[in-house]
């Protein structure tokens, strides 16, 4: 086990890397935090539940908890206020107080749930993450962002909510499917672009053993990332400057998935080309020299991620900044867009959108 620390003082927490099944040491994180006495509420979706939960319900009665289970139906679907409620509903009923524990196991869509569900819940009860994707172990599960969806748009409501211990299982991962693999490779590999150019060497040297989920080199992609993480949340947990190098590609990669998300492309593939069309923009701004999108391109492209823009079937550069510009945060004619000046070096710059347009179209001719 390798164990890594969010800085927070004294909401600091541990990350825990498990090379097997993560129930054991989610149930001694509950009895640190919680005593040998009282209950659990652990939330899971219909598609990790049936495999995983009956295994942490053991491990969490072996230490002397009552545990109520929760399974929602999998997907995007149940980041719903309703499902809040009934979340709410089942903790209340069952009797859950101040000090008992809310435990996510699940994909990011569980994580963001529990732990809403975790923040508002008697003002706020502790709450363990088990990670089960590997972009909520790469990404999600560490940084304490919850919430769920509103009509108006993703993620519009929400809380900070600092899990007390993530549990990160490498063994879950092997009944994740295919697609949701190459999800967190995405993020993954962001994480190297914003911070660690020798993590995407690693990518690079290790990509057909990635993409194919085998143990090192997936241990040691969500151990950098989760440090990259932990490091970047602790120096700005609630996103006043620092912590938007994260959106490295998304303000770009969520205009592609609101065109073509929910089925033709999965959020990990649009915030690849998201970060290919950054990397255009950090070279004709003149933060980078040129190269840097052949460079971003090499490892997303090694893994199997899509990085051709002009692939058949997706939107033309005034489509593409049409959805962007609709986007709530990015309103006006102006947006901070995250920029590399090279692999390793973020810069948030403050952006004309018609200079991002113009950027993108010259180099969308240049392809033709
Ligand atoms: N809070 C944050 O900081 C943050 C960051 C990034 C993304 N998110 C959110 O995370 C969500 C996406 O997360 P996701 O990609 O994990 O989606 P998800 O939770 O929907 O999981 C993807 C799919 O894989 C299944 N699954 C998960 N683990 C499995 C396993 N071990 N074996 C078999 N099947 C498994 C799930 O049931 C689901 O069908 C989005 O809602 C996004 O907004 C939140
Ligand atoms: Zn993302």
């Amino acid at each position: 086990m390798t164990t890594l620390t969010v800085g927070l003082g004294e909401r600091s927490y541990p990350i825990h890397l498990v090379d097997a099944l993560p129930a054991a040491t989610v149930a001694a994180e509950a009895e640190r935090v919680r005593g040998r006495q009282g209950r659990a509420l652990i939330v899971t979706d219909s598609n990790v539940g049936p495999l995983y939960a009956a295994d942490l319900r053991q491990a969490l009665e072996s230490v002397g908890l009552q545990v109520v289970l929760v399974e929602l139906p999998a997907g995007e679907a149940s980041k719903s206020l309703d499902t809040i409620s009934a979340v709410l509903d089942r903790a209340l009923g069952a009797g859950l107080g101040r000090r008992d524990l809310v435990v996510a196991l699940g994909g990011g869509v569980v994580g963001d749930i529990a732990g809403f569900a975790a923040a508002i819940l008697h003002r706020g009860v502790p709450l363990l993450q088990v990670p089960t994707s590997l972009l909520a172990q790469i990404d999600s599960a560490v940084g304490g962002k919850t919430g769920v969806n509103h009509a108006a748009g993703k993620n519009l409501i929400g809380a900070f909510w600092q899990p007390r211990a993530v549990v990160a299982s490498l063994a879950v991962l092997a009944t994740l499917p295919e697609r949701e693999r190459r999800c967190g490779l995405a993020e993954g590999i962001k994480h190297g672009f914003i911070a660690d150019p020798a993590l995407v060497d690693e990518v690079l040297a290790n990509a057909p053993a990635l993409a194919a989920l085998e143990a090192a080199p997936t241990r040691s992609l969500v151990a950098a990332s989760c440090r990259i993480k932990a490091e970047v949340v602790a120096a700005d947990e609630r996103e006043g400057g620092r912590r938007a190098i994260l959106n490295f590609g998304h303000t770009l990669g969520h205009a592609y998935e609101k065109l073509l998300g929910y089925g033709a492309l999965t959020h990990g593939e649009a915030i690849a080309l998201g970060m290919i069309q950054a990397a255009r923009v950090s070279e004709a701004v003149g933060v980078a020299p040129a190269g840097l999108e052949a460079i971003v391109r090499a490892p997303l492209e090694a893994v199997g991620l899509p990085v051709d823009t002009e692939a058949s079937g997706l939107p033309d550069v005034p489509a593409l900044l049409a959805a962007a510009r609709s986007d709530k945060k990015a309103d006006g004619s102006t947006v901070m867009f995250v920029t590399l000046a090279a692999v390793g070096r973020p810069l948030i710059r403050t952006l004309a959108w018609d200079h991002i347009g113009e950027a993108l179209r010259q180099r969308s001719g240049l392809q033709k």
